[in-house]
């Protein structure tokens, strides 16, 4: 298990440890309506809450409880999103998926490039054997992301969140270690 949160190096984007100087970043993206819609994110989210969540995120990974990485879009040389394996358990081998991109960089097939390189460390350096995710309904996108990078939908947790006055369900869909294999294999 790496003792460091190593840089993994896409195409468009690299995953890399977030620190202090990313903090305004993370922020100004961070803060959409449309980002927190759909997650756990602070809602107003303020520049505290960035620097709160950079120390979390070392924390976490000193206790090998989240490995959390911010999306470094590599022409503009800035944080864009953020994407984490958290919950890690490894008596049971298996880690929750999580992510968020700033709104001007959707549907550019960067949250698909972040996934396979979390999925690809997750599996291969973690060792992990399954990799599972929870999308409140209706996000489609998140949903159409998990499905492209070889996720099944696995069941729905009805009226699992309470948000804005509404009871949404939680879809949850995972992927295990041979079937990211196989989708590895077919995508070549
Ligand atoms: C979910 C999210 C990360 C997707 O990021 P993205 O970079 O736009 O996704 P990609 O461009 O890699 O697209 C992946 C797939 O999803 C599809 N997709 C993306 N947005 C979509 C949308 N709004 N509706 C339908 N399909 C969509 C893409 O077409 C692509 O499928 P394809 O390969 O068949 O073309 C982004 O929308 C986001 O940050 N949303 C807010 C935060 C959030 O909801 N996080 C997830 C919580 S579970």
């Amino acid at each position: 298990m790496p003792a460091m949160l190593p840089t993994l190096k896409g195409q468009k984007i690299n995953l890399r440890r977030v620190h202090k100087s990313d903090a305004e970043s993370i922020y100004r993206y961070a803060r959409d309506n449309e980002i927190s819609r759909y997650t756990f994110l602070p809602n107003p989210y303020r520049i505290d809450d960035a620097y709160r969540f950079i120390s979390t995120t070392h924390a976490a990974l000193r206790a090998k409880k989240a490995f959390i990485f911010g999306i470094e879009h590599k022409q503009e040389k800035k944080i864009i999103g953020m994407i984490s394996l958290e919950q890690v358990n490894f008596q049971h081998l298996l880690a929750e998926a999580g992510y968020w991109l700033g709104k001007q960089f959707w549907g550019q097939g960067i949250a698909k490039e972040a996934l396979q390189l979390l999925l690809n460390f997750g599996f291969k350096q973690l060792k992990l054997n399954r990799i599972y995710a929870r999308v409140m309904h209706p996000n489609t996108a998140s949903c159409r992301l998990l499905e492209r990078t070889g996720f099944r939908k696995e069941g729905v947790m009805r009226k699992a969140v309470w948000r804005d006055g509404l009871w949404l369900d939680l879809i949850w869909y995972a992927i295990l270690k041979d079937e990211f294999k196989e989708f590895m294999k077919r995508n070549r």
